[in-house]
């Protein structure tokens, strides 16, 4: 699927706002992410951390949740929204994964609005699905 200026922009705007509603105290790194669904609808989330540390949330899986909770099953576009650009963690790619098809495009931005676009299959390549189970019965 390829995203509209406006659907970008939109998405990068949702995980700016997001990311200053993160629970970060521990390590002030505010992660904020944006996800849009197969039927057109926005989700959003922030991590979440606690003092018990393991048990932090990262804001991509906050938002993936929210939305599967919903009754949403596919995601066709993802942002995540970082001070310095950072990308999704590993786990958050694969989890992401389990509800999205190897090309949509993930968005990595910063606050001022800048953004660059990659695949998911960029961030994870070769990946493990339900495909691969199914392959194997
Ligand atoms: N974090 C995310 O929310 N998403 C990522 O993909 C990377 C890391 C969070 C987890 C933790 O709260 C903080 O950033 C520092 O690792």
């Amino acid at each position: 699927m390829k995203l509209s200026l406006e659907d970008c922009k939109k998405l990068i705007h949702e995980a700016t706002l997001a990311r200053t509603r993160a629970y970060a105290p521990y390590s002030n790194y505010q992660v904020g992410a944006a996800i849009l669904t197969e039927d057109g609808q926005l989700f959003t989330g922030g991590n979440v951390e606690n003092a018990v540390y393991p048990l932090g949330m990262c804001a991509e899986r906050v938002a993936i949740a929210t939305a599967i909770a919903t009754g949403a099953r596919r995601i066709v576009a993802l942002a995540v929204v970082t001070a310095n650009g950072g990308t999704p963690c590993g786990a958050c790619r694969q989890v992401l994964r389990e509800f999205a098809d190897v090309d949509i495009p993930v968005l990595i931005g910063t606050p001022d609005g800048a953004y660059h676009e990659l695949r998911l299959e960029e961030l994870l390549p070769e990946s493990f699905s339900v495909t691969d189970l199914k392959e194997a019965q």
